[in-house]
């Protein structure tokens, strides 16, 4: 197999650390059943035609796995992937670079694609339609367009906000697909599978225990057993047993269902100072100190899916469910 090029942001420690857990090909894949399938079909069918696979959109909450996927596809598909994203690409001789070097059938990865400015939008629809760039080079009146051919190639561009993506942006890729929140059970198999590569022992109600405190995503799930491991190590034997599992999720502060002290913060300030709501997302983003961007795309997403708070006209609510969690008792006025 040729050498695969990586390149692109670069990633912080974690970041590194959960790349030498994740699968290379499909079949290492675990959960998203659904994708998998239609990704199988699509890419044997490619592979079987001798062509590049049509252009992938990803998309779906942080944390479930769309990069890896991204890699997954270039290597069943055996060619290179190329890695940037939507922010760093601010000029259209930025993406003039990356795609140059392009070889027929590569993968190119933009990451946060709906961070993408309009300028380069309008570069990239010659692209993926007829591999081609057209490019301004020079100012004023000695400014000329010159034309780049590209190989044919993939673009698969991941985003957490598949609703901000211009659509004429969006209708150009032929293969989307959404990424749904893990159950628990295909959770604990990629912790079973991260303590194997790990190699420490782990019990399989710990395992159950970490997955299911994972909000539905291996990233936090793999962040877990880190944390957990540690703690078994520094006071315990090293294995993962139930009690260390346990002890070291409350002394992470991560409770029952997942949820940490910035959902915490997020929901009891919406309790108690908003009577439950509705409240606005500027509201309760200036009144716990966090952005409005990270509570949209990071917190609320699983809380809307656990059914701890809905979406209204008005704002977001606490549900009954989130009042239970909580330990609050529910207002009379309000029966949501
Ligand atoms: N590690 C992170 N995500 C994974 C997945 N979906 N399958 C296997 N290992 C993983």
């Amino acid at each position: 197999m040729e050498e695969r090029v990586i390149s692109g942001e670069v990633s912080d420690f974690d970041e590194r650390f959960e790349q030498s857990l994740r699968p290379q090909f499909l079949n290492q894949y675990i959960g998203q059943e659904k994708v998998k399938e239609n990704l199988g079909i699509f890419i044997e069918a490619a592979k079987g035609r001798n062509e590049s696979l049509d252009h992938v959109l990803l998309y779906g909450p942080p944390g479930l796995g769309k990069t890896t996927l991204a890699t997954v596809i270039a290597n069943e598909m055996d060619v290179n992937i190329r890695m940037t994203s939507g922010p760093a690409i601010e000029r259209p001789g930025d993406l003039a670079a990356v795609v140059s070097s392009l070889e027929p059938g590569d993968v190119l990865f933009i990451d946060e694609i709906h961070r993408l400015n309009r300028a380069i939008e309008e570069v990239l629809y010659p692209a993926m339609e007829d591999f081609c760039l057209d490019i301004v080079v020079g100012k004023g009146p000695s400014a000329r367009s010159i034309r780049l051919d590209l190989p044919p190639f993939t673009l698969i561009g991941a985003t957490t906000r598949a609703g901000a993506l211009s659509a004429p942006l969006r209708d150009r890729f032929g293969v989307p697909l959404r990424l749904e929140y893990y159950d628990v059970e295909p959770l604990k198999e990629i912790v079973v599978r991260s303590a194997g590569l790990f190699e420490v022992a782990i019990d399989h109600q710990a395992a159950v225990e970490i997955a299911r405190r994972s909000r539905g995503t291996p990233r936090i799930a793999n962040r877990l057993l880190r944390r957990v491991r540690d703690y078994a190590q520094v006071r315990g034997n090293g294995s993962i047993t139930m009690d260390m599992a346990n002890e070291a999720l409350e002394m992470l502060q991560v409770d029952s269902h997942g949820l940490d002290h910035i959902d915490h913060k997020l929901i009891t300030g919406m309790i108690e100072r908003f009577r439950g709501g509705p409240v606005g997302i500027d509201t309760i983003s200036a009144s716990i100190g966090e952005e409005s961007v990270t509570i949209e795309d990071v917190y609320e997403p699983y809380l809307l899916q656990i059914g701890f708070i809905q979406r209204t006209p008005r704002g977001r609510i606490a549900t009954h469910l989130a009042y239970g969690h909580f330990g609050y008792e529910m207002p009379k006025h309000n029966d949501f």
